[in-house]
């Protein structure tokens, strides 16, 4: 396609109307140019490709559903994710879809948010390393993946209006870095806009957003589309970077853009910026609409089943009652055991042709007794249901209760108002564990639940939501063919209130203030000394690994310098088991508030019994820096930075330090309202200070042998201002003026080091 010949041949309107869609899932086509429409779909772990059928228009086609996000985050295997991205990429080519809607990276920030379970995890590193391997799946394949939703959409409440209130460090350092590595790493095809705003301004409208940070920063090339229906004024989205709308808004909003452009208030070179991508879009899509490739779904759900069996996290396991002894008598209770809840509701909801339930299943391994246990529609307790269940429960060996949150609870467009389980179903395993010792509960839910049952029940597999084979990896797992290696992508808190969100969730009004910064997920619990029910990076195994040979490769670092870390993990069980190894990055003195620790770095290993391997970790600057907002750039601080390597962000193994020298010092600026302290912090701030402290009265008065009163007085005078020591001087002589002299004197010497 010759672009610059199109753009000069397209009339105004032909520009305005390529910049939003179609009908719901196609951009436009200019037929006098012979541009043709490419088609979007969601997305994002399968396909939901709606067409029209004479019976039923809008209806999705049957596919495929993979683990979501919130299960294929616990894998830790960005190889996972690249396989999963794989195939979905090869049925998109063969149902002629240009791009697929996903994945999603915005943050977990509360566990309420309805749309959790689409998302990756809580925090930035993990999530943007696993979207960006799942990118890097679908565009392999000549596809075009869409991140979303950019950025700051944390919450379905007022989704459309709600304005998220954050400072630019949280927004840098959390929010927007997962949506910064993808960008970098994986060359994403298109972006889709959030509906919320961001400090005042709709993300569909936010030149800060898209083209700023986006484009100039971060050099991304590819298209922003609108989430859909995320438009507010479409002339400032133009002006802002927002090239498509979607869906179509029936050239309402086409219409402002050529009147605008016609009164002079939007120029041609903005217009013709956002129809350029179009096009480009269009013309790179022009191969993988051709249909291609063959869609083979029985092979695709056998790869879901593979897939969940490595995502699935074991919470508990005691007395070793997992994996089930084929030679014992099993139950198996709870309707998700017949009827798994395997995915969320909204916009990325499959229509599965496969689904495997765990009873099902689990014929592949044993005769297992079922019943159901609880009903799904309401939170009430069918006394019969629970009668059957309990005596189902007295006469096996072990019970496996299949519990978790019904579609009701949770889905995107809304949140959830609390974290429990539905109080028929905490009955249910109350009662069950009363009467059999051995019951383990697998559980199947979007985000994170309470779990008042935690210490009466001997096993918890976390399945999640973890698509159409979840039913099959269930049962893989339940009985020993797959040992378990997910980790927890986000903290299981005790408790609803003790989540970093709590007292700003979901907000008041359409305002959400960001209150608690940069300290999301394990940040807040680490910081504040939260005992959390299950830690981030947790996660249990049938066999056990030991973690020695922690080696940095330089003890000092310089910022152009990468840091090598590696480590020996060894298989000490009796079974094949995966590990994953995580790193940990803390700054050990720091003149801002930061994290306690943060994920830099993780690997997944295979080992069998007795095997051990070294895994290699390599740490940029980046790893060390945080963003300071006085120099609107990442910064690091002069210093020691431990290493810490361990099994989950509570399971720290090993740990050595480096020194991180950038050779950089932050700006500093002081004037008469500037304190003691601050201007002492540096040597010659200090020498100058303690010598006019020896030639004035004003601070002191005391006697200089006496330890103690020189240090409350050094403390005092610590948190006064410049200016106060003039107006407590009795010397005429010490003027503002002087003073004023003085603090030129230290900033000269300061901008000179
Ligand atoms: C969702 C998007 C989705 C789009 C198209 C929106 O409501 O937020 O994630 O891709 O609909 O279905």
């Amino acid at each position: 396609m010759n672009i610059d010949r199109i753009l000069s041949e397209l009339t105004l309107e032909e520009k305005a109307s390529l910049c939003s869609g179609d009908d719901f899932w196609h951009t436009k086509p200019v037929e006098r140019l012979d541009i043709g429409r490419i088609m979007v779909s969601d997305g994002p772990h399968g396909l939901r490709k709606n067409v029209d059928l004479a019976d039923n228009p809008n209806q999705a086609i049957e596919a495929v559903c993979f683990p979501t996000a919130c299960a294929s985050a616990c894998s830790f295997d960005r190889s996972l994710l690249e396989e999963l991205g794989k195939a979905i990429g090869s049925e998109c080519r063969s149902e002629k879809l240009a791009v697929i809607l996903g994945p999603g990276c915005n943050i977990k920030r509360s566990p309420l948010c309805g749309r959790n379970f689409e998302y990756f995890s809580e925090d930035p590193y993990l999530a943007g390393q696993l979207a960006a391997a799942h990118i890097k799946g679908v565009q392999s394949k000549g596809v075009g993946a869409c991140i979303k939703h950019f950025a700051a959409n944390n919450q379905e409440t007022r989704r459309f209006s709600a304005d998220a209130r954050i400072s630019e460090r949280a927004l840098r350092e959390i929010y927007l870095a997962p949506f910064e590595t993808v960008i970098k790493e994986a060359s994403p095809w298109t972006v889709m806009c959030s509906y919320n705003r961001i400090n005042g301004v709709h993300s569909s409208q936010n030149k800060w957003l898209l083209t700023n940070v986006l484009r100039n920063e971060w050099g991304f090339e590819g298209l922003v589309m609108s989430d859909w229906g995320a438009v507010d004024e479409r002339v400032e989205g133009v002006k802002a970077g927002l090239d498509l709308e979607m869906p179509s808004s029936h050239g309402k909003n086409d219409k402002y853009i050529v009147e605008a452009v016609e009164k002079g208030e939007l120029s041609m070179e903005e217009l013709d910026s956002c129809a350029r991508r179009v096009l480009e879009l269009i013309d790179r899509a022009l191969e993988s609409g051709s249909g291609d490739t063959e869609w083979d779904k029985k092979r695709d759900h056998d790869l879901a089943r593979k897939l969940a069996s490595e995502c699935i996290v074991l919470l508990r396991n005691e007395g070793g009652v997992l994996p089930l002894k084929t030679d014992k008598s099993v139950a198996f209770i709870g309707k998700f055991a017949a009827e798994p809840r395997y995915q969320g509701g909204g916009s990325s909801h499959i229509n599965s042709k496969y689904i495997d339930s765990a009873l099902k299943a689990s014929e592949e391994y044993a005769k297992v007794t079922y019943a159901q246990g609880y009903v799904t529609d309401a939170d009430r307790t069918d006394e019969a249901l629970l009668a059957e269940a309990v005596a189902a429960a007295r006469s096996a060996d072990t019970v496996v209760i299949f519990a978790g949150l019904p579609d009701s609870f949770e889905s995107e467009g809304y949140d959830r108002s609390h974290m429990k389980l539905p109080s028929c179903q905490l009955r249910l395993i109350d009662e069950i564990a009363a009467v059999n010792k051995n019951t383990v509960v697998v559980l199947h839910n979007g985000s994170p639940v309470e779990m008042p049952f935690r210490d009466k029940v001997k096993g918890i597999l976390e399945a999640y939501l973890c698509g159409d084979g979840s039913g099959g990896a269930v049962c893989d797992v339940l009985f020993g063919k797959v040992n378990p290696s997910g980790k927890l992508a986000e903290t299981f808190p005790v408790k609803l209130s003790d989540n970093p969100s709590f007292l700003n969730f979901p907000g008041e009004g359409d305002t959400v203030n960001y209150a608690e910064d940069i300290f999301v997920g394990y940040r807040y619990y680490d910081k504040k000394d939260i005992e959390p029910l299950y830690p981030f990076g947790y996660g249990l195994s049938y066999t056990t690994f030991e973690y020695s040979d922690l080696r940095l490769s330089h003890s000092e670092l310089d910022d152009s310098k990468t840091l090598i870390v590696d480590v020996t993990v060894k298989n000490t069980g009796k079974c094949f088991g995966k590990e994953v190894v995580q790193l940990y990055v803390s700054d050990r003195e720091s003149s801002v508030s930061r994290p306690v620790k943060e994920l830099k770095g993780f690997e997944k290993v295979a080992l069998a019994p007795g095997e051990s391997k070294k895994v290699v970790f390599r740490l940029d600057a980046r790893a060390f820096a945080y963003y300071e907002t006085s120099i609107e750039d990442w910064f690091i601080e002069y210093g020691a930075y431990d290493i810490l390597v361990g099994a989950s962000s509570r399971d720290i193994r090993l740990k050595d330090t480096v020194y991180v020298n950038t050779g950089k010092r932050l700006p500093v600026h002081f004037d008469l309202n500037s304190n003691f302290g601050d201007i002492r912090q540096f040597p010659e701030g200090r020498e100058i200070l303690d010598e006019l402290f020896r030639n004035t009265s004003a601070t002191g008065g005391f006697d200089e042998d006496d330890e103690n009163m020189r240090r409350v007085n050094e403390a005092m005078t610590n948190e006064l201002p410049l200016r106060a020591i003039v107006s407590f001087s009795d010397d005429p002589s010490f003027t503002r003026e002087n003073m004023q002299k003085l603090v030129d004197r230290i900033n000269e010497l300061l901008a000179d080091n």
